[in-house]
């Protein structure tokens, strides 16, 4: 673990029977200290259990910063209120990536290394026409976003830095006309090159939805909104997602590589998947009539429904994520003249019912960014499948930061969780005619 403490560094006794232990502990410069056990095995004998990694620090970070309890989320330092009201999406690459907000030159020099990259080996298409018609865009984006490391070879040695940045470049460029040439293709219309001229989220609109017989005008309060979109999902920690592409690049695998297993983690529907999952949801409750029941269904420990976009691991007061988007969520639909769409209608009425609830107030489950962020994607007619498409394309800057700051730790192993094992005991092989 590197010192990024702030204080000299004090010790944890453990007692085990009559034996103790001293273990160093280390002072983050925010949040909760913690206690360095690495050579608890080799000292005791003994190993830690903590399934869910829920009191476990598996690194030291200086990217982003959450605080459950006080609802703050700070990428580099910055609180994420401040990010979404003066920054844009690409902005906030530079900063997850280089540690600072760029100066006016860094950020022109960084839009070119982005745009530079926007175009895809014209061979990749073969990949797409590889796939069902009728697969998940998430399938394909595990393929494709794996597929680039047989693409493009001067970007795959971790060793060298140059490299790193330029697979850093290719990966954020990417990720868009990849994500929209997955949609494309499910609904077999021609794919849409990018246009650099266009901001990212308006150039990812317009690789979505226009079609080469007409005129594609970007809506810029969509725009706007997709932007927030894409900041508010940049980065998170060590989410599942994260932890997985940290886990994976630890074996020195390359970035591309790297970042599909990434896309895989979070897929399901207690990651990224929820956002997808908030509108099956609300699709199945129908009607607000219904949401007595669906709430019994929550609550019911015997039944695996879970109300989606409701809870967070680390958020146990508000989801500052999704504060702000529940106010995009109302300027969309105020301007889309969609206040009363019955599905919208339902969303917050469900919102209302489930924050008196006492189950879901006692254990703090709120509503978090997943649950506004579907609601604004579905009214800006994007459809369904994509939603976690797009949560990737913004958290590609999050994951790849991270595996940057993994690579460069002189501290970094291989990741190599252990186990508490329950199987059987040592026993003899026994011949197929004597097994009962
Ligand atoms: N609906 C009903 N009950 C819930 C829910 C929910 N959405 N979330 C948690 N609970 C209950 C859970 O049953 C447990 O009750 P009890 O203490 O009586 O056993 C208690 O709340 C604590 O839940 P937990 O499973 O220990 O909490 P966790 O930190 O392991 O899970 C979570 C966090 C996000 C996986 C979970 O809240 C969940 O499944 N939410 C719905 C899926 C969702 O919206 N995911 C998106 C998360 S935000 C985007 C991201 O960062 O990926």
């Amino acid at each position: 673990m590197s010192q990024n403490t702030n204080q000299t560094p004090d010790k944890a006794t453990l007692i085990i029977g009559e034996q103790k232990f001293e273990f160093p502990i280390y002072h983050g410069t925010e949040g909760p200290s913690v206690i360095d056990i690495q050579k608890l095995l080799s000292q005791t004998g003994y190993l830690t259990y903590d399934p869910g990694f829920t009191s476990t620090a598996s690194c030291s970070s200086a990217v982003t910063f959450i605080d459950g309890d006080a609802g703050r989320l700070l990428y580099r330092g910055y609180p994420i209120e401040q990010l979404a009201e003066y920054s844009d999406f690409l902005e906030i690459c530079y900063l997850l990536m280089h540690g600072e907000l760029p100066k006016l030159s860094q950020r022109a020099q960084f839009s070119e290394h982005i745009t530079y990259h926007t175009l895809l080996h014209e061979q990749i298409i073969s990949f797409f026409n590889g796939f069902r018609r009728d697969a998940h865009p998430m399938a394909v984006m595990v393929g494709v976003v794996g597929a680039l490391s047989a693409f493009y070879h001067d970007s795959l040695d971790i060793h060298d830095k140059k490299a790193r940045d330029t697979a850093t470049y290719r990966l954020i460029a990417k990720m868009p006309t990849l994500a929209a040439m997955a949609y494309k293709y499910t609904i077999g219309q021609p794919f849409v090159y990018p246009i650099n001229s266009t901001s990212y989220a308006g150039n990812f609109l317009r690789m979505m939805f226009a079609v080469p017989t007409e005129e594609y005008i970007i809506n810029p309060i969509f725009e706007k909104a997709l932007d927030l979109i894409l900041i508010l999902h940049a980065d998170h920690e060590q989410n599942a997602s994260t932890a997985t592409v940290r886990l994976a690049g630890s074996s020195a695998a390359n970035p591309f590589a790297c970042v599909a297993s990434g896309i895989a983690a979070l897929w399901g529907p207690a990651h990224g998947g929820a956002n997808e999952a908030v509108l099956k949801m609300l699709n199945e409750i129908g009607h607000v009539d219904n949401i007595p029941l669906f709430l019994e269904k929550a609550k019911d420990k015997n039944d695996p429904f879970r109300l989606m976009g409701f809870g967070h691991r680390v958020y146990k007061n508000f989801d500052p994520r999704a504060t702000l988007m529940r106010e995009m969520c109302h300027k969309v639909l105020d301007q889309l003249g969609q206040q009363d769409d019955p599905l919208f209608e339902l969303a917050l009425e469900l919102e209302a019912i489930a924050l008196k609830d006492e189950y879901f107030v006692s254990r703090k489950l709120y509503p978090n960014v997943d649950f506004y962020s579907g609601i604004i994607l579905k009214a800006m007619k994007i459809p369904t499948s994509m939603f976690t498409v797009i949560f990737s394309v913004a958290r590609t800057i999050g994951w790849v930061t991270h595996w940057r700051e993994m690579i460069s730790d002189p501290n970094q192993k291989i990741g190599r969780p252990r186990q508490l094992y329950s199987g059987n005991v040592e026993r003899n092989f026994i011949p197929m005619q004597n097994r009962k």
